[in-house]
């Protein structure tokens, strides 16, 4: 893992897929820094914003990318990215009209990362290892509710 963002991931949050663990690293890393730059200033710059926006949208295409090549349905995980996508750029479309606070975006941006990571990711890792060693049942894909039984 690219040791100068590896900081930013807890170790829960490692789903074991080097690729994706990455820029899951990095897109935390950005929002740290992206809080330090808005301490002073209530509004995010466009510049930033959109360069958040486009690694948001890279990171979903990677593992989007990396399903298909594993052939994984990957279709219900994709609309909960496309509304997660939707509804930042709706976010920082409000900090820009200063409806919102820039914080309270980060805040949120950062807390449903996490949970998707929680949710669907740490799965997805999992079945992408299950490809990988030839265990993978496409009957059975790994998901919470097996996890939790287990
Ligand atoms: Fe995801």
């Amino acid at each position: 893992m690219n040791q100068e963002t590896a900081a930013f991931l807890p170790s829960t949050l490692v789903i074991n897929i080097e690729e994706i663990d990455d820029q899951h690293a990095a897109l935390f890393s950005r929002l740290a820094a992206l809080k330090v730059l808005c301490l002073d200033t209530p509004d995010l710059p466009l510049a930033e914003a959109e360069a958040l926006m486009n690694q948001l949208r890279e990171h979903c295409a990677t593992e989007e990318r990396l399903a298909g090549e594993n052939g994984l349905n990957f279709s219900a995980h994709a609309r909960k990215h496309q509304k997660m996508l939707d509804a930042i750029a709706k976010a920082i479309d409000e900090v820009h009209q200063q409806k919102i606070d820039v914080f309270g975006v980060l805040r949120y941006i950062e807390y449903w990362f996490e949970r998707h990571i929680r949710e669907e990711d740490l799965n997805l890792g999992r079945n992408l290892q299950q490809v990988s060693s030839g265990l993978y049942d496409p009957e059975k894909p790994f998901t919470l509710a097996r996890a939790a039984a287990m």
